[in-house]
């Protein structure tokens, strides 16, 4: 479904932030994408939009990610940024959720409903009407995600999603998404959330594929995790690492 091959990436001017990273995701899989700051998380991410131009090849559902692709791709794949301020442009949270629907053919009726439905699932009907500068950072983060939703994309990548939520709303997102059957990367640091979400993570480190496997295996790696900059989950840290 999401396939990942040799794929590098330099930021103009810089050295290497992604080296020969090497992976695919299965159609409905969820994976998890986690390491320290600076890792190449969100550059890999946005590699498969084709936001980033990365070396190596990228495909999603059998196409390469190339100029040519480019606009059926978008179409594919929902992206919810790690800053949601990147992301809402219109002056109402529901302006911004009709948007890509009623751009991709949707009757306006047909996209509100489709919405209503989405800020529903998440708990956060009261947003629908709000303007998007007079939310708060959390209620901004729902809503980038609410719209992402709302587009019904193939394959969903996520960027933190549940970064300053509180816990009634990264417990609402977290059922949401997994009551969705799509194949979704989602990169975070709340290995919480990956545990309880993707039955397989990934692990980066200054750029290159560190770990590829079971979530339960290798969110418990003590040694693996700290050795790379990161701690076990918190659900985890009473017991011991391996
Ligand atoms: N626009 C940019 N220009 C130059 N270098 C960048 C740019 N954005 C990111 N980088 C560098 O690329 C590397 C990877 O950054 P990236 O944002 O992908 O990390 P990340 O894993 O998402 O980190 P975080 O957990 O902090 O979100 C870092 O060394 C970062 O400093
Ligand atoms: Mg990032």
């Amino acid at each position: 479904m999401i396939g990942f091959e040799n794929v590098g990436y330099a930021y103009p001017g810089g050295s290497p932030v992604l080296d020969g990273i090497t992976f695919e995701v299965s159609d409905g899989e969820k994976v998890g994408l986690v390491g320290a700051n600076g890792a190449g998380k969100s550059t890999l991410l946005k590699c498969v939009p084709g936001l980033l131009e990365a070396s190596g090849i990228i495909t999603v559902s059998g196409l390469r990610v190339s100029r040519e692709n480019i606009a059926e791709i978008r179409r594919k794949v929902g992206f919810v940024l790690q800053d949601p301020d990147n992301q809402m442009f219109m002056p109402k949270v529901i302006d911004d959720m009709i948007f890509g629907p009623v751009n991709y053919g949707s009757t306006r009726e047909e996209a509100e409903e489709q919405a209503d439905s989405v800020l529903r699932g998440l708990g956060i009907p009261h947003l629908r009407d709000r303007y998007n500068h007079r939310i708060s950072g959390g209620e901004k983060r729902m809503a980038a995600i609410a719209t992402v939703l709302a587009m019904r994309p193939d394959v969903m990548l996520m960027d933190e999603p549940s970064s300053s939520l509180d816990p009634r709303n990264r417990r609402a997102l977290i059922n949401t998404l997994s009551g969705l059957d799509k194949t979704m990367i989602i990169a975070s640091h709340d290995l919480d959330m990956i545990l309880d979400l993707c039955p397989r993570v990934i692990l980066l480190d200054h750029g290159t594929l560190i770990a590829d496997g079971e979530t339960a295996g290798i969110l418990r790696d003590r040694e693996l995790l700290e050795s790379h900059g990161l701690e076990l989950p918190l659900s985890l840290s009473g017991q011991k690492g391996i």
